[in-house]
């Protein structure tokens, strides 16, 4: 069985003060859930990272950035290494986010090397993969998911996909309040997963973790999270705030998986 994993992508919001306070208000509201059965992650700016890792240090919630670069230290202006982010408190970080590839030329290959690194400095990456919105209409999608996949796990023998999460998130769901419908979500985190079956076998795909992002919401994450494929859902604008994030959270811990 896959334990599910929510996890909240707060992209480039928050200063420090706020940044604390929903850290605190998530913490409050999520105390009781069982970190046996549900991972709960928050992924705030490079920024905070420290600041928020102390308040969730005694609770539930575990804490990841949203990028990484490769190298483990050097005259690199501007980038964070992985033993950086593992010494702010994180345990994980997402890696390939269609915000990178669109605006900030991230590809397969800086993907792979991302996710290589991480793997070696022991954080867990959130491996994003997606079409947008002209691929899908264009019935490219799968071959979008083939492209990211077979190049940007390039490598990756099976000991250590076991360690990476993907997150499905189709780009013209992402802030457009367009939910992909749980169907479509199926249909892509299926294929995916039977992608990874042939590239590597079906017990091993059958144990790596899914999840679907764009436009998460607390109405709509109960009837992702029942399609077999789905394990746990990439959460952004809505987990900007403690209500909503807590109760994607807290409805996801109470769906029989
Ligand atoms: P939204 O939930 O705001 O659509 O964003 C999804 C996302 O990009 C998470 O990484």
């Amino acid at each position: 069985m896959r334990k599910t994993i929510i996890a909240g992508n707060w992209k480039m919001y928050k200063t420090i003060t706020q940044a604390i306070e929903l850290a605190n208000g998530l913490k409050r509201e999520l105390f009781v859930l069982d970190s046996q059965k549900i991972d709960i992650v928050i992924c705030p700016a490079f920024t905070v990272l420290s600041e928020v890792a102390e308040v969730i240090a005694d609770s539930n919630i575990q804490l990841g950035a949203q990028d990484v670069y490769w190298q483990q230290e050097g005259a690199f202006t501007g980038e964070i290494s992985p033993v950086m982010i593992k010494d702010a408190g994180c345990q994980f970080v997402i890696i390939g986010h269609s915000e990178r590839r669109q605006y900030f030329q991230e590809t397969n290959e800086s993907v792979n090397k991302k996710l290589k690194a991480a793997i070696k400095y022991g954080l867990t990456p959130i491996v994003c993969v997606g079409e947008t919105l002209s691929e899908r209409e264009n019935a490219k999608t799968f071959e979008v998911l083939d492209d990211h996949i077979q190049n940007g796990l390039k490598d990756i023998d099976e000991e250590n996909l076991l360690k990476i999460v993907i997150a499905y998130e189709p780009v013209w769901a992402i802030g457009t309040g367009r939910t992909a419908t749980a169907t479509q979500a199926e249909e892509a985190q299926k294929y995916i997963r039977v992608l990874l079956g042939k590239m590597y076998n079906k017990n091993t795909a059958d144990k790596i973790r899914i999840q679907y992002g764009g436009s998460v919401k607390p109405e709509n994450i109960v009837e992702l999270l029942k399609e077999p494929d789905v394990d746990g859902a990439l959460v952004g604008g809505a987990s900007l705030e403690v209500e909503t994030f807590a109760d994607i959270v807290k409805k996801s811990s109470e769906v029989k998986k």
